[in-house]
């Protein structure tokens, strides 16, 4: 499509080049005027920019793909959507909006987060104005945290003064450093300006294990009370989860007074995946790798995974994550 694109703008501007030749030099200034302008155009045409053209959230599509995509986070979904939508169409937001995704390993939070991209950057994770930050990947020595936060700060910076509709998303945040998650709090608080820069178009998602196991737990009580999933609302994790984040020692986030700042948005709980999901997330693998989906394969796949508790078996001990690699073994 876009190489159909560039050679049409291509052979205009060629076309146009051969003329210049013919013409007298006023003329000629004219069409190489002409010709820069369209080069630009051609130029911003195939090159991402901080434009509406690039970065713009297409609320049908995320709704589509959360529906359609995520399996089993009924309340995850909602509250994105909410979320997303509200802050995208709010010309004049009061502060970045700040996302906290928490849950069991393997449940989607680095999934929605890309779901998210998808559907705000046309070049979705590729965009240059998407960032990840993974805590061991990019701050992995606590005695360089001075350096880490002065680098860090310059980089949010930077790139927010570059696009301020960018986004950085946090992964491991439960192993980040307190200090570390410190220096970033200015940025998410709500402050018109800091040094000139406005922060409050940015979108800030923190991603984490903690709180998984309180959230599993209540899954695993109202199923054991014969309860439908979809029964689960917020508001019965939402105490446990906060008090979960709180009294966790070693969660970086507990140390911090991120939440009782009220700097982050959402807490957003992912529930542990049970064998229906997986079944689902293998045949969706299979349509990903081209084939026809066969949901003897998929039960296959989905019965060779682990879950727990040890007795009742009910929630997949790496939710989605291994399916990718096991489906290797059947197809
Ligand atoms: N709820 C889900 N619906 C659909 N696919 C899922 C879901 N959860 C996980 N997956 C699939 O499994 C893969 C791994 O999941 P993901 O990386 O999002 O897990 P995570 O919650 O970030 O886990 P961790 O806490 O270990 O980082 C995803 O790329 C996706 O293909
Ligand atoms: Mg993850």
């Amino acid at each position: 499509m876009k190489a159909t694109h560039l050679y049409l703008l291509l052979h205009v501007f060629l076309s146009t080049s051969v003329l210049v030749s013919t013409f007298e030099p006023f003329s000629t200034a004219l069409v190489l005027g002409i010709g820069a302008t369209l080069g630009r155009t051609i130029y911003n045409y195939l090159h991402e920019s901080c434009e509406p053209k690039w970065i713009a959230l297409n609320a049908t599509g995320l709704k589509v793909d959360l529906d359609r995509k995520l399996y089993g986070q009924h309340i995850a979904s909602r509250i994105i959507l909410k979320a997303v939508s509200g802050f995208m169409s709010n010309d004049n937001p009061k502060k970045p909006l700040v996302l906290s995704l928490h849950g069991w390993t393997g449940t989607g939070k680095n999934f929605v987060s890309q779901l998210i991209a998808d559907n705000v950057y046309k070049e979705g994770m590729d965009s240059s104005f998407v960032h990840i930050f993974t805590s061991e990947l990019h701050f992995p020595h606590a005695s360089q945290l001075e350096t880490y936060k002065s680098q860090l700060q310059q980089w949010i910076k930077g790139n927010v003064t570059n696009c301020a509709h960018s986004m950085f998303i946090f992964d491991e945040m439960d192993k980040m450093h307190p200090g570390l998650i410190d220096s970033i709090k200015p940025y998410l608080d709500y402050y018109d300006k800091l040094d000139g820069v406005s922060y409050r178009k940015a979108i800030f998602i923190f991603l984490s294990n903690a709180g998984g196991e309180s959230i599993t737990q209540t899954a695993l009580d109202f199923w054991k009370a014969g309860r439908d999933r979809e029964e689960i609302e917020l508001k019965d994790l939402e105490t446990l989860l906060s008090l979960a984040v709180f009294n966790n020692k070693k969660s970086g986030l507990w140390h911090t007074s991120l939440i009782d700042k009220n700097l982050v948005d959402f807490f957003v709980p992912f529930l542990p995946l049970e064998y229906r999901h997986v079944l689902q997330c293998a045949m969706a693998e299979m349509i990903a790798r081209g084939h026809q989906p066969d949901p003897s394969v998929a039960d296959q796949v989905a019965r060779d995974v682990v879950y727990f508790p040890k007795t009742e078996r009910v929630f997949a001990v790496k939710g989605c994550k291994t399916i990718e690699s096991k489906l290797d073994y059947y197809i």
